[in-house]
């Protein structure tokens, strides 16, 4: 028992020290993209807390920023926020994000919540650009109430439905932050590692790409393959001959045996 005990030890310690000794993406070729709103800084904390878990792979960050301001008032906001929340295909223009969408691996969107909805400028950038077909995942900020904008937004991007966003009371990043930290990290966690399956993905298709270039090589190779092949068969052929004459060898003894073969001499 204290054997066992003992070499399970010492296997968990191996585990252990290996993942501490694994890469964190140092070598990564991924990218990711964070793209977020912010009026009162909640959503734009998540977004720097992202941005420092992943400072080993390249991110980019992009503030979303409306063209007509929103007032800091806090009444008057939630009067204008009231009025584009009943406005269904009202979408505020927005200051211009030069990035190229496609070119990168993971998207993280953050928004808060406005009237039980996404704010429209969220919408608007969402819906201009083409997300369809790629992995993006939301960051979410809210008073406890989001109802569907998590839904809302992943809609607007016309993307598969993901089970990897995050949902944060904004209480939790001013006075609660065991429970931030606690939701945050696993849901980074996952993050990182959606990324290393990213990475794995894409180092097999470079490893792909390599050997279809590589082809006349392998053709080669298939070539000798090809001729060792044939010999093969001509030795099979060979093989069989030499089973063929033993045959009719045999089959001529028997004949003689049974006195067949003068017969046939005569019949002949
Ligand atoms: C105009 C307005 C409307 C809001 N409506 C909701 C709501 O319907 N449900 C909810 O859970 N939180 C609501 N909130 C709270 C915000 O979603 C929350 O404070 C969020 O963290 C703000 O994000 P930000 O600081 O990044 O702008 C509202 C806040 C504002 C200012």
């Amino acid at each position: 028992m204290k054997f066992i005990l003992n070499a399970l030890m010492k296997t968990s310690l191996f585990f252990v020290g290996m993942m501490l000794m694994m890469p964190d993406f140092s070598e990564a070729k991924v990218k990711v993209l964070i793209v977020y709103f912010s009026q009162t800084g909640h959503t734009k904390a998540i977004a720097e807390d992202i941005k420092e878990e992943l400072k080993n792979i390249e991110v980019d960050v992009e503030e979303i920023k409306s063209v007509k301001e929103y007032p800091s008032d806090k009444d008057e906001l939630r009067k204008i926020a009231k009025e584009e929340s009943e406005n269904d295909t009202y979408r505020p223009e927005f200051k211009d994000i030069n990035r190229n969408v496609q070119s990168y691996d993971l998207i993280l969107v953050g928004s808060p919540v406005w009237w039980g909805k996404a704010p429209k400028i969220v919408l608007s950038v969402l819906e201009t650009y083409n997300f369809s077909g790629k992995r993006v995942r939301h960051f979410v900020t809210h008073g406890g109430d989001p109802k569907d904008t998590v839904k809302e937004m992943e809609e607007a991007c016309k993307n598969e439905i993901s089970e990897s966003n995050i949902l944060v009371h904004y209480k939790w990043l001013e006075d609660d932050r065991e429970k931030y930290n606690k939701t945050f990290k696993a849901w980074i966690e996952a993050i990182k590692t959606e990324l290393r399956w990213i990475e794995k993905a894409e180092l097999r298709e470079q490893k792909r790409t390599k050997e279809i270039k590589a082809y006349p090589r392998v053709g080669k190779k298939t070539e000798s393959r090809k001729q060792k092949g044939i010999k093969e068969i001509k030795g099979r052929f060979g093989f069989s001959k030499k089973t063929e004459q033993l045959k009719q060898k045999r089959v001529k003894e028997i004949r003689t045996e049974l006195g067949l073969n003068k017969a046939e001499t005569m019949s002949d």
